[in-house]
């Protein structure tokens, strides 16, 4: 055991100040080791993996943190700004023109460019009626991307590919699949051929 009370010598005067050359007392390091150890679990648990949000309530989640969970958020936003990538196949064709967050934006595509000749409820004005099960150039999913990227410019629709680019023209063509069968009123006269699906 160290003597105590000590005086240590700096081999300078300080101004005449004079100190013990004790050690902490026990108590102290004690703490100050669990402290150490606390620091290392607690990095651990929540900073690892999100072990630490197990427990917690849907409010407590959006406000507990987590290494795990801020990589996931994110990889979220990167993929947010990813350029839009066209479906590869029908499956994920279909999927993209299901999801309601597409249709929605495609709406207000839809009022923006197209209502002045297919009408406010695509119900059909100088443009086909929208909604009925006849049409000019197929109704299928990938007929309706064609449709609205080409246009049929000599018979007055007009080509949207330069104009939206491939992500609007999506969700528009969503917001115009999510249309058929919708009821209208003064729909206009059924042109093209029937499709029954
Ligand atoms: C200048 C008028 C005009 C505008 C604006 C217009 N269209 Fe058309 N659209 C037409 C006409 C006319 C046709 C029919 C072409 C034909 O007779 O072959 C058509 C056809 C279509 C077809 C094919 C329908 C079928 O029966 O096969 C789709 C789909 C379509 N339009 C979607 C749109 C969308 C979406 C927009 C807005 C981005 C739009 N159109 C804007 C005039 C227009």
């Amino acid at each position: 055991m160290q003597e105590t009370n000590e005086i240590l010598e700096h081999g300078q005067d300080y101004d005449g100040i004079k100190e013990y050359d004790n050690p902490l007392p026990q108590w102290f390091m004690v703490m100050f080791y669990i402290s150490i150890a606390f620091a290392f679990l607690y990095m651990g648990y929540y900073t690892g993996k999100s072990y630490g949000l197990v427990h917690a309530t849907p409010v407590s989640q959006n406000l507990a943190w987590s290494g795990a969970v801020l990589a996931e958020q994110m990889r979220a936003v990167e993929n947010a700004k990813l350029p839009f990538e066209e479906p590869k196949d029908h499956e994920a064709l279909e999927s993209f023109l299901r999801t309601p967050g597409n249709i929605s934006k495609g709406e207000a595509i839809f009022k923006a460019n197209c209502v002045a000749c297919h009408g406010e409820q695509a119900q059909g004005i100088v443009g086909p009626n929208l909604t009925d099960k006849f049409w000019l150039h197929g109704g299928k999913s990938e007929d309706i991307v064609l449709s609205i990227t080409g246009g049929w410019v000599a018979k007055g629709m007009p080509s949207w590919g330069p104009v939206l680019g491939p992500e609007k023209i999506h969700w528009v063509a969503a917001y115009v699949l999510s249309l058929k069968g919708k009821p209208v009123t003064n729909p206009k006269a059924p042109q093209g051929v029937e499709e029954t699906e």
